[in-house]
């Protein structure tokens, strides 16, 4: 999925960096913005217990298949295929407001039906919970492929654009069978820290003001399933605001982290556009134990802007490259 802050390219290098400093095997590995997952998928499998957690119910059901389920879900292609399959229905949440019948072109007509149809005989599988994530899962990336966005769902644009033209269809969520087991929560980073202890602490924290709930609203609809009414002409849902996209509350909030993380090893990625300056990030982390850093060059994520075929152009800046910092503490035991 092309994400926000996605850490997709990077993850190599941030595996790498990481296991440089403290060999990840056998040690409880937190990664507590997970998004995606891709950095507690990456750690999988070499770290005794992958804890995961993000506030956003998307990224829960994300991670809670590509983190959480490890271990073989026998009828998992089958029930694919069974979904792949069913008659569409026209009375679904998604079809009625996100596309032609309420002028929010998110989907094309067929792909809204499709992904009612599949989400509603989703929802019959909810008491097997691997089965039922992996399922949500699967839907949710299926679905992001044929949105009809400039990348992100604060707007769609005017006319279906190629991918968005082409049949949804729902492919599998793979994710890594191993023997272990991982947590995966849905909570407040600032309250779960002081919830838990481990090794490892990956943070990758919003950087700039974009709040995720809003840029991903949809994902979360379709998630949820539950109804509401959605608002103007995107049809944005209330959502949660990250203290973390708020430059009058970031600083508290982090260095609160800081403090209360009960962890060995603390690695925050954070790039030189963020709401942090790297020289605040060093002066708090320096003074709970030893600091490093490291850089690196890179082209970041960018929202295709085609501002002909935007209905509500919004003003990003686009910068084509950044700085990329891996900012280390060894935390001294309190
Ligand atoms: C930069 S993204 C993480 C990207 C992730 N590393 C990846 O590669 O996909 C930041 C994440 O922080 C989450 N977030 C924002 N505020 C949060 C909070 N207070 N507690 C937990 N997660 C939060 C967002 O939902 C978002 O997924």
């Amino acid at each position: 999925m092309n994400y926000i802050g996605s850490k997709f390219k990077l993850s190599s290098w941030i595996k790498e960096e990481i296991s440089q400093k403290v060999e990840p095997k056998n040690k409880i590995f937190c990664d507590l913005f997970a998004g995606t997952g891709i950095i507690g998928r990456v750690f999988k499998k070499d770290a005794k217990q992958v804890i995961s957690n993000d506030i956003e119910y998307y990224a829960y059901v994300l991670n809670r298949n590509y983190i959480g389920n490890h271990k073989n879900l026998k009828e998992k292609m089958e029930v694919i295929e069974y979904l792949n399959n069913l008659p569409l229905r026209d009375d679904g949440f998604i079809f009625n407001n996100y596309c032609s019948p309420a002028n929010r072109l998110y989907f094309s007509d067929e792909n809204g039906k499709k992904i009612d149809t599949i989400r509603i005989e989703i929802e019959k599988f909810k008491d097997d919970k691997d089965l039922y994530y992996f399922l949500l899962a699967s839907l949710i990336e299926s679905a992001d492929k044929v949105a009809n966005t400039a990348s992100v769902y604060g707007a769609f644009l005017k006319k279906l654009k190629k991918t968005a033209q082409k049949e949804m269809i729902l492919e599998p969520a793979i994710y890594e069978e191993n023997e272990n087991e991982h947590l995966v929560t849905q909570k407040d980073a600032n309250e779960f820290i002081k919830e838990i202890k481990g090794d490892i602490l990956y943070l990758d924290p919003p950087y700039n003001s974009r709040q995720y709930g809003a840029n991903y609203h949809l994902l979360n609809t379709i998630a949820e399933y539950k109804e509401f009414e959605p608002k103007g002409k995107t049809g944005l849902r209330d959502y949660y605001k990250s203290p973390w996209c708020q430059k009058g509350k970031v600083k508290r909030v982090f260095e609160d982290l800081i403090k209360n993380a009960d962890f060995e090893w603390i690695f925050m990625s954070y790039n030189n556009e963020g709401l942090l300056k790297s020289e605040y990030i060093k002066d708090i982390m320096s003074s709970y134990g030893e600091y490093y850093v490291i850089k690196r060059k890179y082209k970041k994520f960018k929202c295709k802007k085609n501002k002909k075929n935007l209905l509500f152009p919004f003003s990003e800046a686009i910068h084509s490259e950044t700085i990329e910092y891996l900012h280390i503490l060894h935390k001294r035991k309190s």
